[in-house]
């Protein structure tokens, strides 16, 4: 039941709060992980040596991030494919490898062909060590009955195509296995992942308040709906989202759309860039604004019109062609949970504001089980 809001994507926009509160407090104490979380798997995870994560979509989105934490955080190397190409291409798995397979529904051909794939492998003993775990939001899917370990993510039912609280949830839960893997193999400081807890659990706040844009980024949309083309901007463990925001801008307003990292914009996009060019940069305060402003600068050199996803507390003004919306102070390493809400938003109005099927977009289906 979609209840007071017009589509079952805002509904589920608007539950992030404590869907991600919820599958925090399934790891995590108020500074540390709980004692119970992972333990009957601490064994398997103390002898993973490498990370592969499988996913498509949205799910895919989110490994990237988790590529940045895992080897920021952990030092474990770890890589991140899109399903459809990792089950073809004859990839090689090393020994201890932990395959980590992303999917809201447990149920996506491509990346269940993936896994399936690589426990052959592991089969005929061409790799050892193999442990798998699935990131999965329905407990009862063949995901989840086919790996090794089950991290749930706690976001409830997901009803628009467009995938929402499942993404931020398995952010969530991603970054608890993050920390579990950095505990069990002594690779984290205590204090460091305490401090990761700490602020995981302020999350539901920072949310909360991020909320508070929907009206502000409904105005905003205006200045996309006749638009035919735009980027998306980020670096770091915001690249990842700009690939998503541009995702989820095609998907459901039709509005062709990519996400670069922002260095990458001398080395071709940056031709694309005139002055009908809208450009969404994802610009929390963290070590890499000062490069991303340089980044920006280049774009309004060039007449582009930027809308600035920045934090409250950075210096960031509107002038002409810069429109800043103030998002809420967030860890660095956590900010691409919060900086979803108002990339989703963005997507949201424009889809509604051009008239089309939100919840339902045109040739897609919430589950993909063929490829
Ligand atoms: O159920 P899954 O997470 O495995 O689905 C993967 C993709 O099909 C999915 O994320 C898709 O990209 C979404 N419609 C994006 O909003």
């Amino acid at each position: 039941d979609k209840g007071e809001f017009k589509h079952y994507m805002l509904k589920e926009i608007y539950e992030q709060p404590d869907a991600v509160a919820r599958t925090v407090e399934m790891g995590a104490t108020s500074n540390d992980l709980k004692e119970e979380f992972l333990q009957r798997h601490e064994a398997l995870l103390a002898k993973v040596r490498n990370i592969q994560v499988l996913a498509c979509g949205t799910s895919y989105h989110a490994g990237l991030i988790a590529k940045y934490w895992f080897e920021n955080l952990t030092r474990l190397p770890c890589s991140v494919e899109v399903a459809s190409e990792f089950r073809y291409r004859n990839p090689v798995v090393v020994d201890d490898t932990l395959i980590i397979c992303l999917s809201q529904s447990g149920e996506t051909a491509d990346t269940l062909s993936a896994l399936r794939e690589t426990q052959r492998r592991a089969k005929v003993g061409e790799i050892k060590g193999l442990t798998t775990l699935s990131v999965c939001n329905v407990a009862t899917s063949s995901l989840v009955r086919e790996t090794d370990i089950f991290i749930p993510t706690l976001a409830g039912v997901e009803i628009g195509v467009a995938s929402t609280k499942a993404f931020t949830t398995q952010l969530a839960a991603l970054m608890l296995l993050v920390l579990k893997v950095g505990k069990v193999q002594q690779r984290i400081e205590p204090e460091q992942l305490s401090e990761i807890v700490t602020e995981m659990h302020k999350l539901k706040g920072q949310l909360d308040r991020s909320l508070n844009l929907d009206q502000a980024i409904e105005a905003m949309g205006q200045k996309f709906e006749a638009k035919h083309s735009t980027l998306f901007l980020g670096r770091g463990v915001q690249f990842p989202l700009a690939l998503e925001g541009a995702l989820k801008l095609k998907e459901i307003s039709y509005i062709h759309a990519e996400g670069y990292a922002a260095g990458e914009l001398k080395h071709g996009p940056l031709a694309l860039v005139d002055k009908d060019m809208p450009i969404v940069v994802l610009a929390p305060k963290d070590s890499m604004l000062d490069k991303l402003k340089a980044n920006m600068q280049e774009v309004h050199a060039r007449h582009g019109e930027l809308f600035v996803f920045a934090s409250e507390s950075s210096q960031l003004v509107s002038e002409e062609r810069l429109h800043v919306i103030h998002v809420p102070d967030v860890n660095e390493h956590l900010a691409p949970i919060v900086y979803s809400i108002p990339v989703q938003f963005l997507s949201y109005h424009v889809a509604v504001m051009r008239g089309t099927d939100v919840d339902q977009p045109r040739n897609l289906a919430k589950s993909v089980t063929v490829e």
